[in-house]
């Protein structure tokens, strides 16, 4: 499994994932400019098919019905099983004018969780916030009974809780409002 900066390419696949992972859900468009804003702050986690694949016998045999091959080379293609989409706090409105991060959505398919991608992903992207675009902090929020991505973010990312938003999400769960001082120097 290999982690890399997303791109244009992959945003289609982003969202795919979201909407199997997350009911908080964006348009393409809203990804589009997560990646053409701030392109360092986003990333993949991305594997081949075929290396999951039990059976390759069955990718030749697509491959012997489809000549030109592109049967073969979708089933063959990479794919995309985490991501983790960044930016920059860029709200004119924003009270707080010292240039911070924020994690917008992060997620990892199901089979490929407790492998430590996430944490990956999100030291990817933190790193680059600080580095790219010189964040001072980074926030994010999280659902109150979300028990994995707390333990990530407090537990594994030492993220620390600012405040409790009420009724945050559409079902009207609350948010833990979340932050990370940065400092490269740690
Ligand atoms: N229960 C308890 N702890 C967990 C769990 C769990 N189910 N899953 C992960 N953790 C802990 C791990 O133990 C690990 O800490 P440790 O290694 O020090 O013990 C730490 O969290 C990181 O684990 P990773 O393997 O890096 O996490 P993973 O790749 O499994 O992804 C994630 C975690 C993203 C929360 C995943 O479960 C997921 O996609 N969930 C559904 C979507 C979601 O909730 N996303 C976050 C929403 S908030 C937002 O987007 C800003």
């Amino acid at each position: 499994i290999t982690i890399r900066q997303a791109t244009i390419n992959d945003i289609q696949a982003m969202q795919n994932a979201n909407l199997h992972n997350l009911p908080e859900n964006y348009q393409l468009k809203y990804y589009m400019y997560h990646i053409l804003s701030w392109p360092q702050a986003s990333f993949v986690a991305t594997t081949y098919d075929d290396i999951v694949k039990a059976n390759d016998e069955e990718i030749d045999a697509e491959a012997a019905e489809d000549p030109k091959g592109d049967t073969a080379y979708i089933n063959k293609g990479e794919k995309i099983v985490g991501y983790v989409l960044g930016k920059m706090e860029d709200d004119p409105e924003a009270q707080d004018k010292t240039p911070h991060g924020h994690i917008t959505s992060l997620s990892v398919m199901r089979t490929y969780r407790r492998m430590g991608l996430a944490e990956k992903l999100m030291r990817q992207s933190l790193f680059a916030m600080c580095e790219s675009f010189d964040a001072k902090y980074v926030s994010l929020h999280v659902r109150k009974s979300n028990r994995a991505a707390l333990h990530l973010y407090r537990d594994s990312l030492q993220f620390e809780v600012q405040s409790i938003e009420k009724s945050y999400y559409q079902d009207g769960e609350d948010a833990y409002a979340m932050k990370l001082e940065l400092n490269l120097d740690d």
